[in-house]
């Protein structure tokens, strides 16, 4: 038997919709970027992602089923992002969902969209086995997650300021990159030098997990003040790759400290920094040195996305673990 849900994702700046069959056959995947619209602010702008949100959500979700090749009548189910996010942008990716499943009496599952980031890899290796050490590094959060079973998370380390795709963000904006930052800064960061300007890594008091970025991103724009002011031409390449070695280095010396207390089965990578190549492979080759297994999803599932989001939502069906039409947008929801 066969089991097809619908996904949708609208709780930043990306409308997406995806068609998932059992939890790993991705049929479509379906993304609006609203990039264009918040370049020119270097930042998501919350009342007019949710209006463009509006006007993408439809022909998003029919892309998805027509792609797909797919009916409304065909799904069995429907998997949407509820928190946490931008409310004004949720809202709009529950009220669709709801209302396709409340017409096609189908079941609603509301789904947890840093859950639907560690999910990603699932739906790349359905048998993923537990327990599972997961870095979740997005625009908004970086948190360090022991998974010992599908749904149960103990939350080992976290940001206590900025996120990493958050300091790749303002990184980018005083270099004068554009955004979204990180994929701009993998970019020029090819062609620097990361060892020519070392920058400052903050570890914290000894034996924590948690990270801090900020003191890394004011000590690359007082490098740049600095220098401007001091009339020295700037390698931009090389402050980037300064910068990226900085915020991986940190990541990763993490992330093995945690799996060496506790000994996870796989490490797993999630969320849009996740989509940076120099990360996925220094952990993969200082993780395979000490003996553990890394997955790492394709970038386009790293990054914001509806298929992750129906994969979380599978196995939730698989437990009938359905949730009711009354659902709200939840900004704050924690893991
Ligand atoms: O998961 P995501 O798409 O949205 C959130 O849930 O926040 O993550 C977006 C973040 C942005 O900060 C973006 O700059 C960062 O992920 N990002 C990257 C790369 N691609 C996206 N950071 C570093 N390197 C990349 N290649
Ligand atoms: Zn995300």
């Amino acid at each position: 038997m066969s089991v097809i849900l619908l996904g949708v994702e609208t709780s930043c700046d990306e409308t997406a919709a995806a068609v998932v069959e059992n939890g790993h056959l991705v049929r479509s995947n379906t993304i609006a970027s609203q990039f264009d619209l918040h370049g020119k602010f270097g930042g998501v702008v919350p009342e007019v992602a949710s209006r463009r949100h509006l006007e993408s959500i439809n022909p998003v979700i029919r892309q998805a089923l027509e792609e797909a090749d797919v009916s409304f009548r065909d799904l069995d189910g429907v998997a949407v992002t509820y928190g946490p996010g931008l409310a004004g942008s949720l809202l709009v990716g529950l009220m669709a969902a709801k209302t396709i499943a409340y017409a096609l009496d189908i079941p609603l599952f509301g789904i947890n969209h840093l859950e639907a980031h560690i999910y990603a890899n699932f739906l790349v290796a359905p048998d993923l086995p537990f327990p599972l050490l997961c870095l979740i590094v997005s625009g908004g959060h970086t948190d360090l997650v022991l998974i010992t079973r599908l749904g149960e998370y103990r939350l080992l380390g976290r940001t206590r300021d900025d996120a990493a795709g958050e300091a790749f963000d303002k990184v980018a904006r005083v270099l004068e990159l554009g955004y979204p930052g990180g994929p701009l800064i993998e970019k020029l960061a090819r062609e620097g030098d990361p060892e020519a300007v070392p920058f400052p890594r903050a570890y914290l008091e000894e034996g924590t997990l948690d990270f801090s970025f900020s003191g890394l991103k004011t000590a690359v724009i007082n490098y740049l003040d600095r220098a401007r002011r001091e009339g020295r031409k700037v390698a931009e390449a090389d402050v980037a790759a300064g910068f990226q070695e900085a915020v991986v280095g940190v990541l990763v010396d993490k992330v093995l400290a945690a799996a060496r207390v506790h000994r996870p089965a796989r490490i797993l990578l999630a969320g849009g920094v996740a989509a940076n190549r120099v990360l996925a492979r220094e952990l993969e080759r200082r993780a395979a040195a000490e003996g553990f297994g890394v997955t790492v999803p394709p970038p386009v599932f790293c990054t914001d996305n509806a298929a992750m989001v129906a994969c979380a939502g599978y196995y939730r069906y698989l437990h009938g673990d359905s949730s009711p039409l009354t659902l709200n947008a939840l900004a704050g929801l924690g893991l």
